[in-house]
């Protein structure tokens, strides 16, 4: 008999076929909406297997799927998870590193361009029809190349942007990290320097750090004071890395040059978040990942997980918390 696996989101048809090839599956086919948890409680208690990207993963979930050994997600950060229910429960948790790291390093490179020169914001300015009615000064802006970058939580992600940054606008690099990265110090010039001297040195800030309990709201309203009136604040990790009413403050009274952000405490954006109502920010709907070929190869590397969890092999991505030492 093949394992039994529950499918909670669309995938493209030929990570289906692969999971089809190895195991009997039920997948919920709605784009536009989750599936509710009474509904998704009830589907897990039969499986061996889960695909949960974008589903808390905890105690409670954990309860209604008593014969489950392995959950899997497409997606790198696996904050949704709780891994410390997942040891209680003795089930493999899984991840997708590597697979987006350049497609992800590409936009986060956009945000860096676009609050750095305004683009979005002189976008609408055009399309609003005000380009003439201003002296140039107006338009002026920061620029990118040989500014000062500095990187919160270098991992492999920060690394494809220093690597971007340095060699192609020949950027100067901090980074703040847990530990040293003496290969991009050695590669890069990159600077490891404590928090408080990159956010007072840094012309872009860049925060890449997971969302853990010690990393919520890491950026607040002490750490938004330390940086240059010029600078700009770039956030491609999770929103609650960022304290958002106290970054919407700073935005406000200027204190900073600007915010380009692809993640949100609360996503979507509600419609009347002050967020919106600025003209120094480059918002994105969370597209840190989505080309359509690397969401593909997010997509067949988490079925892979999920297949090798359930058929007895090993998984190539299990979360650090849970790998066997
Ligand atoms: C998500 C991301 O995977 O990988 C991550 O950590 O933030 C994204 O790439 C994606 O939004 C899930 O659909």
């Amino acid at each position: 008999m093949k394992p039994y696996v529950y499918i909670a989101r669309p995938i493209p048809e030929q990570v289906e076929a692969y999971i089809a090839e190895h195991c009997d599956y039920k997948i919920w086919r709605q784009e536009d909406e989750k599936v509710p948890t009474d509904i998704l409680y009830k589907e897990l208690q039969q499986v061996d297997g889960a695909f949960l990207t974008g589903y808390q993963v905890n105690d409670e979930l954990l309860s209604h799927a008593e014969r489950l050994k392995v959950v899997s997600i497409s997606s790198v950060g696996y904050d949704n998870y709780d891994t410390e229910a997942l040891k209680r429960h003795g089930v493999i948790a899984t991840h997708t590193p590597y697979v987006l790291d350049e497609t992800v390093a590409d936009l986060l490179f956009a945000l860096i361009l676009s609050g750095s020169r305004r683009i979005a914001e002189l976008h609408e300015y055009v399309k609003a029809g005000k380009w003439g009615t201003e002296p140039d000064s107006a338009l002026f802006s920061q620029d990118v190349h040989h500014a000062t970058l500095g990187i919160i939580g270098m991992g492999r992600i920060g690394e494809k942007i220093v690597r971007r940054a340095r060699l192609g606008f020949e950027m100067e690099i901090l980074y703040h990290n847990r530990s040293s990265r003496p290969r991009l110090e050695e590669q890069y010039e990159a600077k490891k320097v404590e928090l408080d001297e990159l956010l007072q040195q840094a012309d872009v800030v860049v925060v890449m750090v997971p969302l853990t309990e010690e990393t919520r709201h890491f950026i607040g309203k002490r750490e938004l004071d330390l940086m240059k009136p010029t600078a700009l604040l770039v956030n491609g990790a999770r929103g609650s890395v960022i304290d958002e009413p106290a970054l919407v403050e700073a935005l406000q009274q200027k204190k900073i040059h600007g915010a380009a952000l692809d993640v949100f405490e609360q996503e979507p954006l509600p419609q009347d978040h002050p967020l919106l109502s600025l003209e120094n920010v480059t918002l994105t709907p969370h597209i840190g990942s989505a080309t359509a070929k690397t969401r593909e190869g997010m997509a067949m590397r988490a079925a892979e997980n999920l297949v090798a969890g359930v058929t007895g092999g090993k998984p190539r991505d299990v979360i650090k918390e849970l790998r066997e030492k």
